[in-house]
């Protein structure tokens, strides 16, 4: 279970960041706050290219920075977007890498939490490691 404190430090640590996005073409901002394991925090806003499919998501920069810092366990995300938008299918699915439990925080541009899930809930069947072994 995530404390109340700890999930509006998430809240208040995407809200920081969100004016960083960069998104000047589909100005859909988004950011994320991932809280590990071991209580570190990583963050993450979406970063847009002139070549379109070069963009990278919120949650993956968040992520992808986790990871350069030796974190793998992962507690809790929370998403913002201005409207409660859900996590792409390509972040569900690098969610889904680093576990199914991973708590799934959607939230709008108020901070308000629209939705409380989990990555396993977001990709049912999810194809993971473990389909490799
Ligand atoms: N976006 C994210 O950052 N995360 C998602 O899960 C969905 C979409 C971004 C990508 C692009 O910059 C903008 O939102 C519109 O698709």
């Amino acid at each position: 279970m995530l404390s109340l404190k700890s999930k509006n430090n998430l809240i208040t640590m995407a809200q920081n960041v969100r004016s960083n996005a960069y998104s000047p073409y589909s100005k859909y901002p988004v950011s994320a706050a991932l809280l590990t394991g071991s209580g570190k925090v990583f963050t993450g806003v979406n970063v847009e290219s002139a070549a379109y499919p070069t963009t990278m998501c919120a949650e993956r920069v968040a992520v992808f920075s986790a990871v350069t810092a030796g974190e793998q366990d992962f507690t809790a995300i929370v998403v913002m977007t201005d409207n409660g938008g859900s996590p792409c299918g390509s972040c569900r699915q690098v969610l889904a890498e680093f576990g199914l439990n991973t708590i799934v925080i959607i939230t709008n541009g108020a901070g308000e939490i629209l939705e409380e899930t989990s990555v396993a809930k977001l990709l049912p069947g999810a194809f993971t490691p473990t389909d490799l072994a």
